[in-house]
C-alpha cells in the first residue's frame, strides 16, 4: 500500500510539536505581545495550557486563543446522571484483573433504535491508574450514528488518541476542522474542545487515553533522525470559526472519570485566531515508514511505535501506539511471524483493516485482544516453519495496532458483559500446537533430524 494523501477540503499545518500560528481572519493575532489591552477585532484572549507553567522549555506546551467570548461564559455544570459505559476508575473493586488472553468479536455498532453521538456512545474496556492523580491509562470503544448537535466535548482527564475503524470523523474542534478516516488516527489532547459528526453515518472506533504526559514522538537512538512517523507528517487544523451562532449549547466536561454538563447560549467554536504548540492533531499510518530486520529474526514491536506517554520510568511508557503497517519481510533462518512471548507490558490489539499476520482467523476488522503469553496460532506456526523464505509482502492492505502499556491492565463490567462478546474459545488457538521433539526421552536418543 503505497503512502498517499487522502483528499480532504479541509487545510492544515505540518509538523509534530511545532509552535504554529493561524488566523481565520486576517490580522486576528496580536502581534508582539499576547495579552494586549485590546486585541484586534474586540476578541478576548485566552491562554490554554497543557502542562505546568514551569516544566522544561522543551516540555512546556500551552495555546493562546483569541475568541469572540472566553471559555468562562457558560452556566454552571451539573452531573450526568443518566447511566452510561464510560468509566475513570479501574481499582480492584471496579475492573477484573484477569491473567488469561482475552478476545473480543468486532464491538457492535449502534442498532436503528438507538441513538447515540460520539461521546454518549463511548464504553471504557479497559484501563488503569487514576485521572485524578494524573497517572494511568483508559481505553475505550466508540460506536455512535449521531452527530453531536449544538455539543461540544472536552475531556479535562486525559489525551484521546483516536483510531478510527468503521466510517469518517468529522471533528471541529476549537483550533478548527479535522477530517479523520479509518488508517488515519487523531489526537485531541486535554482539555481541547471538539464537536464530532459522522459523514458515513454509524461509526466504531477505539480510543487510547493517557492521564498524563502528552504523546510524543518515540526516541529514534541509532536509527537517526528519518524513519518511523516522521514529523512534518502530522497535521494540525488552521483557525475557523462559527460567527456567534447563538443557540442552545451543551458543553459536555469528562472529569475525574465522570460527565458534566453545562448550557451556554453561543457556539465554542469562536476562535479567530490562535497560536501555540499545544493543538489537536492527525496523522495518516500510511506515511509510517517502517524499519525492520533484513537479515535475521523478528524485531520487537517497539521498532513500529507510532506514538508513546512516557512514565516516570526512563525507557518504560504509561501507553505506546503501535502499529503493524503493510512492508516486506526478507529475514534468512527465521521464523517471521511475531514470535511466542510473555512481556513485561500488557497488551491490547485492534484491528482497523484486513487480517492480522499473526492469526489464521477469528481477529476480525472491529475486534480486539488482550493477552498475557501469546504467539502466532497452529496453522500459522506449522506454514511459517515451512514456508520457502523468499522476499514477500506482509500485511498488505491491513492495519493491526496495538495499545501496550507498563500497567496491568483491568477490564471494566462492560468489558465482560453480554454488551460485547468474549471469544470464550480463544484459548484453543494454542491448543493444537504439538510437541515437534525429535529426541526419545526414554532412551536418551534422537528420533530423527529433520
Ligand atoms: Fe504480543
Amino acid at each position: 500500500m503505497a503512502s498517499k494523501k487522502r483528499i480532504d477540503s479541509y487545510t492544515y499545518l505540518s509538523g509534530f510539536g511545532n509552535h504554529f500560528t493561524s488566523e481565520a481572519l486576517p490580522g486576528a493575532l496580536p502581534q508582539g505581545q499576547n495579552s494586549p489591552q485590546k486585541c484586534p477585532y474586540g476578541l478576548y484572549a485566552e491562554q490554554l495550557s497543557g502542562t505546568a507553567f514551569t516544566v522544561e522549555r522543551k516540555q512546556n506546551q500551552f495555546s493562546w486563543l483569541y475568541r469572540i467570548r472566553p471559555s468562562v461564559c457558560h452556566e454552571p455544570f451539573t452531573k450526568i446522571t443518566e447511566s452510561t459505559n464510560l468509566r475513570g476508575s479501574f481499582s480492584r473493586h471496579d475492573t477484573q484483573f484477569i491473567p488469561n488472553q482475552l478476545r473480543w468479536s468486532p464491538f457492535p455498532l449502534p442498532s436503528d433504535s438507538e441513538s447515540l453521538n460520539f461521546v454518549f456512545g463511548l464504553s471504557t474496556l479497559a484501563g488503569a491508574g487514576d485521572p485524578i492523580l494524573k497517572n494511568g491509562l483508559a481505553i475505550h470503544i466508540y460506536c455512535a450514528n449521531k452527530n453531536m448537535e449544538d455539543m461540544a466535548f472536552y475531556n479535562s482527564d486525559g489525551d484521546f488518541l483516536i483510531v478510527p475503524q468503521h466510517g469518517r470523523l468529522d471533528i471541529f474542534t476549537e483550533f478548527g476542522r479535522m477530517l479523520v478516516s479509518p488508517n488515519e488516527i487523531a489526537v485531541i489532547p486535554r482539555g481541547i474542545k471538539y464537536s464530532v459528526s459522522l459523514p458515513d453515518g454509524p461509526s466504531r472506533g477505539y480510543i487510547l487515553e493517557v492521564y498524563g504526559h502528552h504523546f510524543e514522538l518515540p526516541n529514534l537512538g541509532p536509527i537517526g533522525a528519518n524513519g518511523l512517523a516522521n514529523p512534518r507528517d502530522f497535521l494540525t487544523p488552521t483557525a475557523a470559526f462559527e460567527e456567534e451562532k447563538e443557540g442552545n449549547w451543551s458543553i459536555v466536561n469528562k472529569y475525574a472519570g465522570k460527565l458534566f454538563i453545562a448550557k451556554q447560549d453561543h457556539s465554542p467554536f469562536n476562535v479567530v485566531a490562535w497560536h501555540g504548540n499545544y493543538v489537536p492533531y492527525k496523522y495518516d499510518l500510511a506515511n509510517f515508514v517502517a524499519i525492520n530486520s533484513v537479515s535475521r529474526d523478528h524485531m520487537d514491536p517497539s521498532i513500529f511505535t507510532v506514538l508513546t506517554s512516557k512514565s516516570a520510568f526512563p525507557g518504560t511508557a504509561i501507553a505506546d501506539f503501535v502499529i503493524f503497517p503493510p512492508r516486506w519481510a526478507v529475514q534468512e533462518h527465521t521464523f517471521r511471524p511475531p514470535y511466542f512471548h510473555r512481556n513485561a507490558m500488557s497488551e491490547f490489539m485492534g484491528l482497523i483493516l484486513g487480517s492480522y499476520e499473526g492469526k489464521a482467523g477469528g481477529f476480525l476488522p472491529g475486534s480486539g485482544s488482550h493477552m498475557t503469553p501469546h504467539g502466532p496460532d497452529a496453522t500459522t506456526y506449522e506454514k511459517a516453519s515451512n514456508e520457502e523464505l523468499k522476499p514477500v509482502r506482509v500485511a498488505d492492505g491491513t492495519m493491526a495496532f496495538m495499545f501496550e502499556s507498563s500497567l496491568m491492565l483491568g477490564i471494566t463490567q462492560w468489558g465482560l458483559s453480554e454488551q460485547v462478546h468474549v471469544q470464550p474459545d480463544y484459548w484453543k488457538a494454542w491448543q493444537n500446537l504439538k510437541s515437534n521433539l525429535f529426541y526419545d526421552i526414554e532412551k536418551h536418543e534422537k528420533l530423527y533430524f529433520p
